[in-house]
């Protein structure tokens, strides 16, 4: 049945499209204006929904033809609040503003927008039955890092395992990445498997560290962004903690008397540890009866050196490895002895053991003989007592 009412609405049509009056010659409007039956209003086109930044201004045209004696209102899709009629504001929102513009276009404005704004905004026409069209106003609001949800600053022991999080929101919806602030890789060990996996970034607002190694420790910063700028972004410093462990390269130096001579420890600790230089006897093992005897005798037992004239003592630290110097000035038969570098923090302690002997430049010149291998029989410490 309907198939008969094409041409029909066809006629209609160019009727209308005669009425917009664009280029129509005078004649042809009078005569329809002068019709019997003034043709109902209509929209011209749709209202096209537009995405701006939020403190941004957003508009929207609804453009009307034949409107007559009808009138042209905004409402807020939502919940029909009237917010404006024809060319004047209704509604008590200093942002909103209405312009009337060459005679067909009613544009509703809305400044510095807020993320309140985002919806849909209906252009009424008061016909009977009512004419209705819709405009959406989507406000894109730049990505925000939520601290509170977000992953603080943590520390953790080596083995464990570790989440870093961090919260975004914005519009749209932000993507977070996360990377090393020293530009190293991330290392990422995927469930059940041993290896670690090397990735410059990580997608995704959870990055979850498997049974933690020491040289994943450092800062790391989550990164969001979205179409809105600027980004934004929250570093997360990450300390995986183990006790000191001390290493030295060298473990038995000789020297001339009267030169200078450096002793190194290399110590990996975190936290920080405490470090220092013991000269003399261990007290827990393998050296105990020096000890008693140097007890027996009212010795202190193990010496602390300090830095002064003659020891030099540095320590250089670089992240959990560090490097402990020693520098023991015009090498005397007094030195001849036993080091130990001792580094400790709360995860426990380590010490590295290194001894010194003196180098004959002359041999058979020196009035001493090789008192240094008693020194590692466990006399030397009477000996440089004298
Ligand atoms: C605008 O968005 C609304 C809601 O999503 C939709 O119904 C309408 O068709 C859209 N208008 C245009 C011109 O795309
Ligand atoms: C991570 O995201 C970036 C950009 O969003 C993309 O280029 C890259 O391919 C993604 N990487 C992975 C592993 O998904």
């Amino acid at each position: 049945m309907e198939w008969h009412l094409g041409p029909l609405f066809i006629i209609l049509i160019m009727a209308a499209k005669c009425g917009s009056g664009n280029g129509m010659p005078q004649s042809q409007q009078h005569h329809e204006s002068n019709s019997q039956l003034d043709p109902d209003p209509e929209f011209i086109g749709f209202i096209n929904n537009v995405t701006y930044p939020a403190g941004r201004e957003a508009v929207l045209a609804c453009s009307v033809r034949n409107l007559g004696k009808n009138k042209v209102g905004w409402l807020r899709a939502s919940d029909q609040t009237v917010l404006a009629l024809q060319g004047r504001v209704v509604t008590h929102n200093a942002r909103i503003s209405v312009m009337h513009q060459d005679m067909h276009t009613w544009k509703l404005k809305i400044s510095k927008l807020r993320e309140s704004d985002r919806g849909c905004y209906m252009c009424q026409i008061n016909t009977s039955p009512m004419k209705k069209q819709v405009g959406c106003i989507d406000v894109q609001v730049p990505p925000d890092i939520i601290n509170e949800e977000s992953s603080a600053d943590l520390a953790v022991q080596e083995g464990e395992d570790a989440t870093l999080t961090c919260k975004a929101t914005g519009n749209p919806q932000p993507r977070v990445i996360w990377r090393r602030e020293d530009g190293e890789m991330i290392l990422i060990r995927k469930p059940g498997s041993r290896e670690l996996m090397k990735v410059e970034t990580y997608n995704g607002s959870s990055l979850r560290l498997l049974r933690l190694e020491r040289r994943q420790m450092g800062a790391y910063l989550c990164i969001a962004s979205n179409d809105v700028p600027p980004a934004v972004s929250k570093r997360v410093s990450l300390s995986v903690q183990f006790a000191p462990m001390v290493r030295a390269p060298s473990q038995l130096l000789g020297t001339p008397l009267g030169s200078d001579v450096q002793l190194e420890c290399q110590v990996e600790a975190s936290p920080s540890p405490v470090s220092y230089w013991l000269k003399g006897a261990r007290t827990s093992n393998g050296f105990a009866s020096v000890s008693t005897a140097s007890l027996e005798s009212g010795s202190p037992g193990p010496e602390m050196l300090l830095d002064g004239p003659k020891y030099g003592i540095t320590e250089k630290r670089d992240g959990y490895r560090g490097v402990m110097l020693l520098v023991v000035r015009s090498f005397s038969a007094s030195d001849v002895g036993t080091y130990h570098c001792v580094s400790t923090n709360s995860l426990g302690r380590a010490e590295g053991t290194l001894r010194l002997y003196e180098i004959k430049l002359h041999p058979g010149a020196s009035s001493s003989n090789d008192e240094h291998l008693n020194y590692i029989g466990g006399k030397w410490r009477e000996i440089s007592r004298e």
